[in-house]
């Protein structure tokens, strides 16, 4: 089973922020999120989190993550940090070297340099066009001989664009002779990680290398323009494999995925949509520009329209929802509803082929089938203290502008005359309104101003 280290003591001082560096989220999850989740994905039997300033808070926020944590204080380099961690490990297997901050590294990646690795050590490498402060791969006949730091390179080591990802695997035996015997006599004064690689060659032990998929796989987050980098780079490559598996996107620049969107054959997206917690569109699905749908699921041909926002929802097939609607949590559609513009719906269920098109606000409500929602409907859920429920059977219609002040019953079949306020049940089948008799007064004259 493969251990795990996870670095992730540095400051992030160039993030400018409280909030320590790897708990910055990224695609809708904290950086180190991201790092589990790849170390999950391999397999890891123990994962190790190394941590220093600001780690309580990364403990806390990751309290149900199952992975030990070594503290490193001070930090006194990358060597000294994986020293830290070796207590948590398994002596006899592989230990694999990750960081908090790089957070987009992929599982494929990882199990092709593993697999390169075999018992022995191998390290993650890419060229880069200007590899300006990156420890710096020297080869000789092609073998990896050592890793020089920018700040220890001379000029001819600085030419070299083959550079140190940082991500490496080796085997936890030797990590434990190595670690304990590094120096720190360079110029920053720390101890490197990167030095185990000629204590290996000097054992004659062969070094590996292995490429990784992508070039942003490797960056690492310092700062918020590359966090914001990182970002764009992971939601164009989740655009990618969306499109990949059929589905039709408007602007592949302009979707985000905070979180799991699964998508049915024939889904289309339109620009600017925002996807955050699971989200599940059915076959025929299409989405509008400019809507936000967090946990929601959307039944087949469903089709929404611009600028709505969907929580905590589910959706039956070919209903209508948008433009501009708002489904709050616990809102239930079946199948064949339509909520239009200007729609509120909480905590509320709606039954095949009811319609609340225009204006309305649904809270606390259990709406049967073949209802009809007038403009301007309100259900007065709140008295102030309390929440009550609605209750509209099958095949009401529900005049414009109507109040219904829970808790309250609409019978099935009843008709509510537009701008009722219905305080007590009305029964099915009649008309029940609440309105005054209209009265017109001949002779009446508007006030004027008084001079
Ligand atoms: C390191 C590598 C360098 C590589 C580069 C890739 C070493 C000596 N150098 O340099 O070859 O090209 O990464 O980005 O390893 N950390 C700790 N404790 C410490 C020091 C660092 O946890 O005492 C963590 C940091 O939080 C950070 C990571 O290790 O996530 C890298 O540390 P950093 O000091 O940035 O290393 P580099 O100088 O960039
Ligand atoms: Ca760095």
């Amino acid at each position: 089973m493969l251990n795990v280290v996870i670095l992730a003591a540095g400051q992030g001082k160039r993030m400018r922020s409280e909030l320590p560096k790897v708990l910055h989220p990224l695609a809708g999850r904290p950086l180190l999120a991201h790092v589990l989740d790849a170390a999950r994905e391999l397999g890891a039997g123990r994962i190790c989190v190394v941590y220093g300033h600001g780690g309580e808070q990364v403990r806390e926020a990751m309290a149900a993550a199952d992975v030990a944590w070594a503290r490193q204080e001070p930090q006194l380099g990358t060597g000294h940090a994986v020293l830290q961690a070796l207590p948590h490990l398994d002596a006899e297997a592989q230990t694999l070297v990750l960081y908090g901050d790089v957070p987009l590294i992929e599982p494929a990646t990882l199990s092709h340099l593993c697999a390169v690795a075999g018992d022995g050590i191998a390290v993650l490498t890419v060229e880069l066009p200007d590899p300006t402060g990156y420890g710096r791969i020297v080869r000789r006949d092609g073998r990896v001989v050592r890793i020089v730091e920018e700040k220890d390179a001379d000029d001819e080591i600085r030419a070299i664009r083959e550079i140190n990802t940082g991500i490496l695997v080796a085997p936890t035996r030797a990590l434990a002779r190595w670690l304990p015997t590094l120096g720190n006599n360079n110029a920053q004064g720390e101890y490197y990680l990167t030095d185990v690689i000629s204590l290996a060659v000097a054992e004659g032990l062969p070094v590996a290398t292995a490429r990784p998929g992508h070039v942003w796989e490797v960056q690492g987050v310092n700062s918020k323009v590359q966090l914001a980098e990182l970002e764009r780079a992971c939601q164009l490559h989740g655009a990618q494999l969306l499109m990949e598996q059929g589905v039709t996107l408007a602007d592949p620049a302009r979707i985000d995925v905070r979180g799991e969107l699964d998508c049915g054959r024939d889904v289309s997206i339109d620009v600017n949509c925002v996807f955050e917690g699971k989200v599940r569109l059915g076959d025929g699905v299409s989405v509008g520009a400019h809507c936000v749908l967090r946990n929601v699921t959307v039944g087949p041909h469903t089709r929404i329209a611009p600028f709505c926002h969907l929580e905590d929802a589910a959706i039956g097939a070919a209903c209508a929802v948008g433009p501009y609607a708002r489904l709050r949590p616990g809102t239930r559609l079946a199948d064949d509803v339509h909520i239009g513009n200007f729609v509120e719906v909480k905590n509320s269920q709606i039954g095949d082929r009811s319609k609340a098109n225009h204006l309305a606000y649904l809270g606390d409500a259990t709406v049967g089938r073949n209802v009809n929602i007038g403009a301007g409907t309100i259900t007065c859920n709140y008295d102030g203290a309390n929440k009550h429920r609605t209750v509209i059977e099958d095949d009401v219609f529900i005049g414009s502008d109507t109040q219904l002040v829970a808790p309250v019953t609409v019978g099935r079949g009843a008709t509510l005359g537009a701008g009722t306020t219905l305080t007590k049940d009305a029964p099915p089948e009649q008309l029940t309104l609440s309105r005054a008799k209209q009265v017109s007064l001949a002779g009446w004259k508007r006030p004027v101003k008084k001079k």
